[in-house]
């Protein structure tokens, strides 16, 4: 018989009888379970299950509920993840363990491994698969700046392009484990560099292409690498955004840089290095359309992303192969109910960011999806656009971040009207905490009450969603602003002041995961102390999100926010640290405390307090400079929406600044400060009062 189940004894009996298998040797009720809906209908789709296959057993303990699931995806949580594992990747060689059995407990030697000696290569899961079963299959849509210039790219198109890229990078020295630095705007070249990459085992390291140079620097010196892909130019909102400038100068700091690849976006001349530059355009056909995969190892790295954190420079984060191919994928598909044979998934991110990595690229491409690139902004031409970006491309999930919302309702509802969005089935929301307006005015004008919302909270560290309601296709319940319930497989906690887990119900504290989960993040680049110390260290036995959050009476979770001095700036990571070192370099800063305060349309906004040294510049003049400084060290999204300058800052008895108190001051909640008396730097307080007053 093709379709036996296995029963082994009786405490295994349950977890066996989901393991009955197909003629490709792999399908099993969880698997069918999760992909027809899991809210609605179990009752039904079990009685049809026992029907077609009589010896299907199903769990006497019957999964009638996302609890059910759930539970059972925490009591058997290795089985849950060697089932989906087995059933939706593609194997060189199949894994002996699902992981390595430890948890954080003890951090100092936790190591992440899943799906132990398994051989894979992502590119095949992503391409190749689907290329052999449907070449002509649209694969990428191309959203390019200017509307109406999509490009639609297949899977065969797909194919050719990243095999010829993989023979390019390879005839230029790249080798398994070498790190490649990916500068480049929203593009198909972006996309094809990524998987080739994947294919021949080297690891990439994409950088937001809003970042100046020395931001690239550090991340291309950091990584070591020896290949930087870049174009002439990128195009967004109808402006040039000039990449390949931007990559000469910062690669003046990286000598050990040899080639550096452009891509020609524009038809714009541009300087061209004799030495170091290969223009992509000129050879890549040059190159052979077949490429052998490189074979890789479950727990080799696919790619490194820098990200902010409370202290020092940003943290290159390194992912995982089958762990996190196997989670980006299985929550691309079921949070957002994605029918991968028919669905253009719409998740407007940029590329660089990890939004961008995982449900652009690697989720729904390994699901052999739809997936639309769009370079372009909200609001050009003009606040229409992803409405009738919708309309053209038939888009059914639409995935963007709170602030695109905030900022599209300011423009007025005029602008949805003109266009046609009944493709959309369901949308989603990612990066910051959506306010109730922001999220009601999304399910009635843009969803028109027809498509529900999936409020997805997860971070670079966690590779994919770790917290969502589930409600596409279901009638999961939803409560506007909420992130509600963990997804399958992930057990959280939320911990109290003194650092105990609390109950979870009707609770605020520090947001937490107990157990490994196969996204996450295995380390920091070429620092795992850090990486322990920043994530295990703070809460023994647990890894330490960074978030604060609160459960409701019914258990349901909202996310407050950071907790840590990470700011949230339109859904961007900036680490108050990194903007105070760049402002103590200006000559007239003697000191200064960064602080995120609440923002309408970017969800916080960065407030500096500067204390000056003698000076005879004006404070407007050294605002310009400071703001300029900013600018040049990071990138534009870092700069102070306000500068304030102080006599001092608050301290407290061991020198650590009282940013609790400046926040609260620099969110006009002076009242909230309670009795100052009572503080020893009282009178400090008082005079940034006086001058935030005076200010304002
Ligand atoms: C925040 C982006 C509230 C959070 C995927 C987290 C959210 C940080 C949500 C990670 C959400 C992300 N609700 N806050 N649904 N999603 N965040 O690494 O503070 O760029 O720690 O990853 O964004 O940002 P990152």
């Amino acid at each position: 018989e093709k379709y036996g189940v296995n029963i082994n004894g009786t405490d295994i009996c349950e977890l066996r009888a989901i393991d009955y298998a197909d003629e490709n040797g792999h399908y099993n009720v969880v698997e069918y379970l999760l992909q027809n809906g899991i809210m609605d209908n179990l009752k039904e789709d079990s009685k049809f299950l026992t029907s077609k296959f009589p010896e299907v057993k199903l769990f006497s303990k019957s999964i009638n509920s996302y609890e059910d699931l759930y539970n059972f995806s925490i009591e058997n949580n290795e089985e849950f993840w060697r089932t989906l594992a087995l059933n939706r990747l593609e194997w060189f060689k199949e894994f002996d363990k699902v992981n390595n059995g430890l948890d954080f407990n003890d951090y100092e030697n936790y190591e992440h491994k899943w799906f132990i000696n398994g051989k894979i290569n992502v590119s095949v899961n992503c391409v190749d698969r689907h290329y052999k079963k449907n070449p002509n299959k649209t694969a990428v849509i191309w959203d390019k700046d200017e509307p109406g210039t999509e490009q639609y790219v297949t899977y065969s198109e797909l194919y050719k392009l990243m095999n010829k890229f993989s023979n390019m990078i390879r005839h230029f020295n790249v080798k398994k484990g070498d790190s490649v630095i990916i500068y480049l705007p929203t593009s198909l070249y972006a996309i094809a560099a990524m998987l080739a990459c994947a294919r021949i085992g080297a690891v990439h390291s994409v950088v937001f292409g809003g970042f100046s140079s020395e931001s690239l620097a550090s991340r291309i010196q950091n990584c070591q690498a020896k290949i930087v892909i870049t174009s002439n130019q990128g195009v967004r909102g109808g402006r040039f955004i000039e990449f390949k400038q931007t990559v000469d100068t910062a690669i003046e700091t990286c000598p050990f840089v040899e080639h550096v690849l452009v891509y020609k976006r524009t038809d714009n001349p541009f300087q061209v290095n004799k030495d170091k530059d290969i223009i992509i355009d000129d050879i890549i056909d040059t190159f052979p359309d077949e490429c052998e995969p490189e074979i890789m190892d479950s727990n080799d790295p696919l790619f490194i992303l820098f990200t902010s954190g409370s202290t020092g420079k940003p943290k290159g984060l390194v992912h995982s192969n089958a762990g996190y191919l196997l989670q980006a994928s299985l929550t691309q598909q079921l949070v957002f109910n994605y029918d991968c044979e028919k669905d253009v998934f719409g998740c407007l991110a940029d590329i660089g960011w990890i939004t961008g990595h995982s449900y652009v690229v690697y989720g729904t491409l390994c699901n052999g999806g739809t997936t639309v690139l769009f370079e372009s902004t909200p609001t050009y031409p003009d606040p229409s656009r992803y409405w009738q970006t919708v309309e053209r491309l038939k888009i059914n999930q639409l995935y963007l971040a709170p602030t695109a919302i905030r900022l599209l309702i300011k423009h007025g509802d005029e602008w949805l009207k003109k266009h046609d969005k009944s493709s959309l089935k369901c949308l989603g929301s990612v990066g910051e905490p959506i306010n109730v307006e922001a999220w009601n005015w999304f399910y009635e004008k843009v969803g028109e009450k027809r498509c529900k919302i999936a409020d997805t909270w997860w971070q670079t560290e966690t590779g994919a969603h770790c917290i969502t309601p589930l409600p596409c296709g279901s009638n999961d319940i939803l409560k506007p602003g909420m992130a509600m319930r963990p997804f399958f497989g992930i057990q959280l906690a939320l911990m109290d002041q003194n650092g105990n887990e609390s109950d979870t119900k009707h609770i605020e504290g520090m947001l937490c995961i107990k157990k490994p989960w196969p996204s996450m993040a295995m380390t920091v680049f070429g620092d795992d102390q850090r990486f322990k110390e920043t994530y295990l260290k703070p809460y023994r036995g647990y890894f330490f999100t960074g978030d604060g959050a609160f459960f409701d009476n019914d258990g349901h979770i909202k996310i407050t926010g950071r907790v840590d001095d990470v700011m949230n700036v339109s859904g961007h990571r900036i680490g108050t640290a990194e903007i105070e070192n760049i402002l103590s370099e200006h000559p007239d800063v003697a000191e200064s405390a960064v602080v995120g305060v609440p923002h309408e349309l970017t969800g916080e906004a960065v407030f500096a307090y500067i204390v000056l040294k003698e000076t005879q510049k004006s404070e407007q003049e050294i605002f310009k400079q400071l703001k300029n400084l900013v600018k040049k060290k990071i990138a534009s999204h870092a700069i102070p929406n306000t500068i304030l300058v102080t006599p001092n800052l608050p301290k407290t008895r061991s020198g650590k600044i009282m940013r609790r108190i400046l926040r609260k001051i620099a969110s006009n909640q002076i009242e909230d400060l309670g009795d100052l008396s009572t503080i020893s730097e009282s009178n400090v307080i008082e005079e940034i009062i006086q001058s935030f007053r005076s200010m304002s």
